[in-house]
């Protein structure tokens, strides 16, 4: 974008692999889920006797897509077309690449087909394919996984057996810019923090999937070599890494980890939080206290991971919880983390309907309330504050395993 369309280059992966996506430094929001490193759209070009492009990108990065693959052969020379996931940043330079590269044959999994057509007016035919189903390029082979939900209905994973690379899509991916190509070329700590903020934000509804997806490929007995995912960084050197994450955080054991999330009108519903914190800790498991005026709710998503408690305050602002509150509930109602306990608090004037609305959302999640809200009118007395921090030690020794 902003620079001339033939200065981009494919990165290769392996002799016959080569990635020709596109790096979006300017990305912040992907649907209310906010990141701080950008993304990438990962397309792949393999280069067998029939050139095959493994997914497009984001519509606006398609002539940096098409430099990028002018870089290692000429365009007109791609014959096939794989979609695995019909969602715009990965399909939506797909009608451009039609109209301007005619490819003998765009192939998605029957969903997807019906998806595409249900996006773009294509023109022309998409062939569908059925998991397991097998296509030959020639002097190579690709064959299709079906991944329902993961993370659209239709989505479905690649695999070229000749080079034992996994086209996974969205699984195995995370939001990160970054002028390296490889996961071995960036901080680990980075990759940790992108990983889980993904996977939290992004596929932690589709937790149990994404382990019978892990199962399924190993029951495939299939070797994997390579992970090519559609965000982010590739998996080459050592792809159990991120599959051995991903295995943990869809397990998502809770631990002695409480979270407080909360937002505040004139400080009382704070010093709630601050006197659970302090609850939780002296009896010896972790707060995380999350105030909705620093914490936005993907950090919150993210603090999901094996959390065994999840406390919630809001005061009473017209009969209701604090936009902010509700805003994060929400949020995390869709979501679904699999969080075993909680309780709601928070102070009020006159009415006090809030902590109430937000058990209500808790008990919708599943998080099974510990006790009835703690409640204050006006400003926390020294009774209230024990009360609160009574409430913290019995979340602690609820998410420690000290209490039945
Ligand atoms: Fe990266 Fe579901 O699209």
């Amino acid at each position: 974008m902003g620079r001339m369309s033939d200065s981009f280059s494919a990165a290769r992966i392996t002799d016959r692999v080569y990635w020709v996506g596109a790096i979006d430094w300017e990305l912040r929001d992907f649907h209310g889920y906010s990141m701080q490193r950008g993304s990438t759209y990962n397309a792949y070009l393999v280069l067998a006797d029939k050139v095959t492009l493994i997914d497009t990108v984001k519509a606006p990065f398609f002539d940096q897509m098409l430099s990028r693959i002018a870089s290692v052969v000429d365009p007109s020379r791609i014959a096939y077309v794989v979609a695995n996931h019909a969602e715009m940043d990965h399909s939506g330079a797909l009608p451009r690449v039609i109209e301007s590269l005619k490819p003998e044959k765009v192939i998605a999994s029957n969903a997807g087909v019906k998806t595409l057509a249900g996006h773009f007016r294509l023109g022309r035919e998409v062939t569908g394919v059925k998991d397991g189903a097998s296509l030959s390029l020639g002097n190579a082979t690709l064959s299709f996984v079906a991944a329902p939900m993961l993370h659209w209905p239709e989505s479905m994973l690649t695999y070229l057996a000749e080079d034992r690379l996994l086209f996974s899509n969205d699984a195995f991916g995370m939001h990160l810019a970054s002028s390296q190509r490889f996961a071995e070329e960036i901080p680990e700590w980075i990759l940790d923090y992108e990983g889980s903020r993904y996977f939290a934000n992004i596929l932690l509804p589709y937790s149990a999937l994404i382990t019978k997806l892990l199962d399924k490929v190993g029951k495939l007995g299939i070797a994997i070599d390579t992970i090519a995912p559609s965000h982010g960084p590739i998996w080459r050197k050592d792809p159990s890494w991120i599959v051995n994450r991903y295995a943990r955080w869809a397990a998502g054991p809770p631990r002695d980890k409480a979270v407080i999330v909360y937002d505040t009108m004139w400080h009382s519903t704070e010093l709630m939080a601050r006197a659970i914190a302090d609850g939780v800790a002296a009896a010896g498991a972790t707060a995380v206290v999350m105030p909705l005026k620093g914490s936005h709710r993907s950090d919150v998503a993210q603090e999901m991971l094996g959390a065994g408690a999840l406390l919630v305050g809001s005061p009473t602002l017209n009969n209701g919880m604090l936009p902010a509150v509700a805003d994060v509930l929400t949020y995390l109602k869709g979501l679904k983390p699999r969080v075993p306990f909680g309780a709601a608090f928070g102070s009020y004037g006159w009415s006090g309907e809030a902590p109430a609305q937000i058990e209500e959302v808790l008990d919708t999640m599943g998080v099974q309330l510990l006790r009835e809200a703690v409640k204050v009118r006006y400003v926390p007395d020294e009774e209230t504050l024990s009360q609160c921090f009574a409430l913290g030690g019995l979340v602690a020794a609820r998410v420690t395993g000290q209490a039945g």
